[in-house]
């Protein structure tokens, strides 16, 4: 039988050298890889391709994904979903590596209930915000993406004695934001997760800082009020910066390449030795662990205490 990859949802950074391991690996099983191209979508269109080595060669440092994305409405709708497995059917296909979100792991995860055909998750977003593992791929290097745009906007803001709200992406996660506002020495960090307090942000920072730095997380819904906030009342000239879809882009991180290696390697091996998976694979406390679907689809993520009691000062 065949093997295939897709990714769905939010494209991220790492994608690409995980759908170069995931070929090499089957072809040593001595499987025939195929790419689904444009996710969901391209499983029901029928776009689905055989795939060799030479389509792998020279991906390994670049973000996005050559077999590009979709979030498809369709696919959840059953008589797609009947298409879709028909399109499998033809070509021998009958295990799924797919890289994407937990949107795309529902999906999935109702596919196999219907039709048995086994996957293999590898959790792809640069949100962070799959419940059962700590990484998802793609953060490292958006943090990095962040972390240069900070840096570059506080040499701008130093030199002004301006306010500056930086957006980081983050649906309802404020992840990025957190890790972004704390290892870049931010003043202040607005995320879903935490309730903030402008009166006493105020008291401290208003009148004894040549500049500030304010992380905001997409999620929160706060930039304009952030911003209004530091002109009227801490009296400084604010300046705001969507990083938005810079974010999803760039090359991979060292960290994400090796991720992407293992992530993709333990899927293939899982679905090549498994009869029937419909798993996830984790990275967990430091090592990697396949959890069932429904493990992931049961709960919603909350980032460590830990984590957040990084952001106190940032708060209030
Ligand atoms: O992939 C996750 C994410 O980048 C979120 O952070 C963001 O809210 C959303 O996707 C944006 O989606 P789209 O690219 O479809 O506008």
């Amino acid at each position: 039988m065949s093997i295939a990859i897709m990714c769905s949802g939010g494209d991220c950074a790492g994608m690409n050298p995980a759908i170069k391991t995931f070929v090499e690996r089957a072809l040593e099983f001595k499987q025939k890889p195929y790419f689904i191209y444009d996710g969901l979508e391209g499983l029901i269109d029928n776009n689905i391709k055989l795939a060799s080595h030479k389509d792998v060669s020279g991906i390994i440092h670049r973000g996005g994904t050559i077999i590009r994305s979709s979030r498809s409405k369709r696919f959840f709708e059953p008589k797609w979903r009947k298409i879709a497995y028909e399109n499998l059917k033809m070509l021998g296909i009958d295990k799924i590596v797919i890289l994407g979100g937990d949107g795309s792991f529902r999906a999935l995860e109702k596919f196999y209930e219907e039709f048995k055909v086994s996957f293999a998750g590898i959790p792809s977003t640069i949100d962070n915000d799959i419940f059962g593992t700590d990484y998802c791929l793609g953060v490292d290097t958006a943090l990095n993406v962040i972390r240069i745009s900070i840096d570059q906007i506080r040499d701008t803001a130093s030199s002004f004695k301006r306010a500056f709200v930086i957006e980081t992406m983050g649906r309802s996660c404020g992840y990025l934001a957190l890790i972004s506002a704390v290892t870049s020495g931010a003043e202040v960090c607005i995320i879903p997760e935490l309730e903030y307090d402008l009166k006493s942000l105020e008291h401290k920072l208003k009148g004894n800082r040549n500049y500030i730095l304010c992380v905001v997380s997409e999620g929160s819904k706060a930039t304009t009020k952030i911003a209004n906030w530091l002109e009227k009342d801490i009296g400084m000239q604010s300046r705001v910066t969507i990083l938005g879809h810079t974010q999803r882009g760039g090359n991979p991180t060292v960290y994400d390449r090796l991720m992407a290696f293992e992530f993709a390697r333990l899927a293939v091996d899982r679905l090549i030795k498994n009869e029937k998976t419909d798993e996830v694979v984790v990275y967990k406390d430091g090592k990697f662990e396949f959890v069932k679907i429904k493990y992931i689809n049961s709960e919603k993520i909350e980032i460590d205490s830990k984590l957040l009691e990084l952001a106190d000062r940032m708060v209030k």
